[in-house]
C-alpha cells in the first residue's frame, strides 16, 4: 500500500519550503521505486482565513489517516491580535496534541563548512552532535488554567505534568541516548519547581532501567551556559515543554543558522509529525530566498522515523553535507558574502545530488 504523507504548508515561507520538500519527496518514490499518496491540508493563518479556524477538522481527520505529517510553518503579523484560540500558532499546538505527538526531537550538529556562519568560536564547535528531546504536549504550554483572573489584575498560566507524561518522554530519550553515545542530560528547575523535582525522581528511577546510559541532571539556567561554553559535551538532552522551546533556539545558533534544523514528533504509533524549527518568517516569505535544507533534512526524519527508510535519509543528508561542502549556500547561511543561490537553486541541487545517489 501506498504510504500516505499529509503535507500543511501553513504560512509564509512554510508554503515555499513544503512545495521543494513535495519535489524532494516525488524524486525520492520515483528513485526508489515506492508511491507515496501526497495530500495537503490547511493549518495555521491561512486555514483560518478559509474556514475560520486554524486547525479545521478535516486537516486533523486526514493528518490522523496518515503514515506521516509534514508542516511547513505557521504565523504572521496579520494574525497578531486575534484571539489566543484563534491565532496560528494555536493550530500548531491543537494539532501536535491531536496527534499525540509528546516527544520532540531536534538534533543540533555543527556542519563543517558551516562553522564560521556560528558566533561561536570555531574550536567550541567542533564534534557538536547533540539530541534535544522536548516534552511537546503537556507543561506550560497546556496547562489549565491559563486566563486573566482578578478582573484581569492577576494571570495564572498552569504547569501541570501527570507522572505517565513525564515517564512516557523520559523513556523516548533513554532509548534514543542507547543507540548514540548513551549519555543522557536532564535539564530542569528542581531547585525551585515541585514539577522539576517529580521530573528529577522518575529520571532517577528509570535510568535504573538502562543501566548502559550515563545520566546527569543540569539546572536549565547552566544549562543554557553549557550550550555556549561546552556545546560538544551534551548527546541527548531531555527536558519539559517550554524550557525546551528556548534550549533548542539557543542550541540552533551553533549550527550557524536555524534554517538548517530539523524536527520529528513522534508518539506512541500514530503519524509523527516533522516540521523545521524555523518560523513562517514573514519578513522574507514570497520573495523565494528561504533555505529548504532543515525541511529536507526533516523529510530525512520522517523517511527514517515513519516510513522506515532509513538509507534514503542518509542519502538525504549526505547530499545536503556535499552541497555545503562545495560552498552551495542560501542567503541565511550567507553572511555578508552576495555569492547565495535561491530556494528553489539550493533545492535542485540537493535533488540532483540525492537522484544521483539513489540511481547508483
Ligand atoms: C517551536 C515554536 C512553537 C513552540 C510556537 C510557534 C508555538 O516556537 O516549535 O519551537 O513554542 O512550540
Ligand atoms: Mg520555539
Amino acid at each position: 500500500m501506498a504510504k500516505r504523507i499529509v503535507i500543511l504548508p501553513g504560512d509564509g515561507i512554510g508554503q515555499e519550503v513544503t512545495r521543494e520538500a513535495r519535489r524532494l519527496l516525488e524524486d525520492v518514490a520515483a528513485a526508489i521505486g515506492e508511491q507515496f499518496d501526497l495530500d495537503e491540508a490547511l493549518i495555521g493563518g491561512s486555514a483560518y482565513e478559509q474556514t475560520g479556524s486554524p486547525l479545521p477538522e478535516e486537516t486533523v481527520e486526514k493528518c490522523l489517516q496518515a503514515d506521516a505529517v509534514l508542516l511547513g510553518a505557521v504565523g504572521g503579523p496579520k494574525w497578531d491580535n486575534l484571539p489566543g484560540h484563534l491565532r496560528p500558532e494555536a493550530g500548531l499546538l491543537a494539532i501536535r496534541k491531536r496527534l499525540n505527538v509528546f516527544a520532540n526531537l531536534r538534533p543540533i550538529r555543527t556542519w563543517p563548512g558551516l562553522m564560521l556562519a556560528s558566533p561561536l568560536k570555531p574550536e567550541l564547535l567542533e564534534g557538536v552532535d547533540m539530541l534535544i528531546v522536548r516534552e511537546l504536549t503537556g507543561g506550560l504550554y497546556f496547562g489549565q488554567p491559563k486566563a486573566r483572573v482578578e478582573d484581569g489584575n492577576a494571570v495564572v498560566d498552569t504547569l501541570y505534568y501527570t507522572r505517565q507524561e513525564i515517564e512516557r518522554v523520559v523513556r523516548q530519550a533513554f532509548e534514543l541516548a542507547q543507540g548514540r553515545r548513551k549519555k543522557l542530560t536532564s535539564v530542569d528547575k528542581a531547585n525551585v519547581l515541585e514539577s522539576s523535582r517529580m521530573w528529577r525522581e522518575i529520571v532517577n528511577e528509570l535510568a535504573g532501567e538502562y543501566p548502559d546510559v550515563a545520566v546527569d541532571h543540569v539546572l536549565v539556567d547552566n544549562a543554557a551556559m553549557q550550550l555556549v561554553t561546552r556545546p560538544s559535551s551534551f548527546d541527548v538532552l531531555v527536558t519539559e515543554n517550554m524550557f525546551g522551546d528556548i534550549l533548542s533556539d539557543e542550541a540552533a545558533v551553533l549550527t550557524g543558522s536555524i534554517g538548517m534544523l530539523p524536527s520529528a514528533s513522534i508518539g506512541a504509533g500514530g503519524p509523527g509529525l516533522y516540521e523545521p524549527v524555523h518560523g513562517s518568517a514573514p519578513d522574507i516569505a514570497g520573495t523565494g530566498v528561504a533555505n529548504p535544507l532543515a525541511t529536507f533534512l526533516s523529510v530525512a526524519m520522517l523517511l527514517r522515523h515513519s516510513l522506515n527508510l532509513g538509507e534514503v535519509a542518509s542519502e538525504i543528508e549526505a547530499a545536503v553535507l556535499g552541497v555545503i561542502e562545495q560552498g552551495v549556500r542560501t542567503r541565511d547561511l550567507a553572511g555578508t558574502s552576495n555569492d547565495w543561490v535561491g530556494t528553489e537553486e539550493m533545492s535542485r541541487l540537493v535533488r540532483e545530488d540525492v537522484q544521483g545517489r539513489l540511481n547508483r
